[in-house]
């Protein structure tokens, strides 16, 4: 069903709204939706909300901006043309017994360039705002999350940077986000109205799909593409938080089952490795492997054995403890904080790291750590 549809139908009947809402939930789970929770209700046919859901992305007022434009246009040259159709039927319409056609002319080139260059400038008009706002939609920031999203006969699982596994989508307000998407089966469809995005999962490749969430709240997400006799089943929430903190709270994580030192490696991966070697090279940093508990010189500080406080420390605030020969007493480290980029709470990536740290000194040790 059209879940954009009740909105349309009853804009001043919320409970009946959410009784149908709660009707076609499935069993188990809760569906809501903000555009019905908070009740927009306008009567006038010109504003977005009479026609939408509210606008929860980056890029929403651009899609709804160009679907009015092109609506209204549309519109205009329905009536101008409808109405000379069915003036000039009349008009000319037969009359008594006269059979005889009234002579015409067989060209008219004013008439003729006007309907040729006027509707082509709207027509350009609607690719040029529709291709920039495409690419806009398809263009990450370059901060965006990453996150995997697994859809299925019938359902999603969504895999989140440190490995964890949900199967609601929860995101982060002005966190941007790249949906990096696959197919276990069939072909299907992430839809989410609220953020005006929808693309296609293409079993055998990688589809992605960017978002910027901008409003918290919780938004209905729908595989859009018919992809079996479950496919209406196929619909789960997505949920905007506040910031990081509530996301954490509030979440049904389900913990991932690699072992920590495999995310670790995999941020190792993403943010370590273009300076630090994990095969004992020095490079713009030192090398990884070969430092988990031992004894590590510096610049400006007294000598210490390489531990998790340590490594935790190095990772948040990199000017701390400059490791001799990487800098001098006093100076700034080359290395920018990653404060706010990776997460430190309790196990979480700071620790996948430093699982991953001792994995290299000993790959024994941490394959007895996981076993406990
Ligand atoms: Cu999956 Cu429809």
């Amino acid at each position: 069903m059209n879940w954009q549809l009740p909105l349309l139908i009853a804009k001043d009947t919320t409970e009946e709204i959410k009784a149908r809402v709660i009707a076609t939930t499935l069993e188990g789970t809760t569906v809501p939706d903000s555009a019905i929770e908070r009740n927009i209700e306008t009567s006038n046919p010109f504003a977005t909300e009479y026609w939408f859901p509210e606008q929860a992305s980056s890029f929403a007022s651009e899609v709804d901006f160009l679907f009015m434009a092109i609506f209204w246009i549309s519109l205009a040259f329905f009536v101008v043309i409808v109405f000379f159709m069915v003036y000039y039927c009349i008009k000319y319409r037969r009359v008594g017994d006269k059979i005889e056609p009234l002579p015409s002319k067989s060209h008219d080139t004013t008439i003729e360039v006007l309907w040729s260059v006027l509707p082509s400038i709207f027509l350009v008009y609607m690719f040029m705002h529709g291709a920039s706002t495409y690419m806009e939609m398809k263009t990450p920031a370059e901060n965006a999350e990453e996150i995997k999203v697994i859809a299925y006969k019938y359902g999603w699982q969504f895999v989140y940077p440190n490995g964890d596994t949900t199967s609601e989508l929860h995101l982060v307000m002005d966190q941007p986000v790249m949906l990096k998407m696959q197919s276990k089966d069939v072909l299907h469809s992430f839809y989410v109205p609220a953020f005006r995005q929808k693309q296609d999962i293409v079993p055998g490749r990688y589809t992605y799909a960017y978002i910027e969430p901008t409003l918290p709240g919780q938004y209905r997400l729908s595989c859009n593409e018919y992809c079996g006799d479950g496919h209406s089943k196929m619909r789960t929430m997505c949920e905007v938080h506040v910031d990081e903190q509530d996301r954490q709270e509030n979440t049904n994580w389900v913990p991932s089952d690699h072992p920590a030192w495999e995310n670790g490696q995999r941020l190792y991966q993403i943010h370590c490795a273009g300076c630090h070697s994990n095969k004992g090279v020095a490079g713009t940093g030192p090398a990884l492997n070969l430092t988990w508990g031992r004894k590590a010189e510096f610049a400006a500080a007294d000598p210490l054995t390489v531990d998790e406080n340590y490594v935790k420390e190095s990772i948040l605030y990199p000017s701390k403890k400059i490791v001799a020969g990487y800098g001098n007493a006093g100076s700034i480290s080359k290395m920018n904080s990653f404060k706010g980029v990776l997460d430190e709470t309790p196990g979480s990536d700071v620790d996948h790291i430093i699982s991953y740290l001792k994995y290299l000194q000993d790959p024994s040790s941490a394959a007895k750590e996981e076993a406990k």
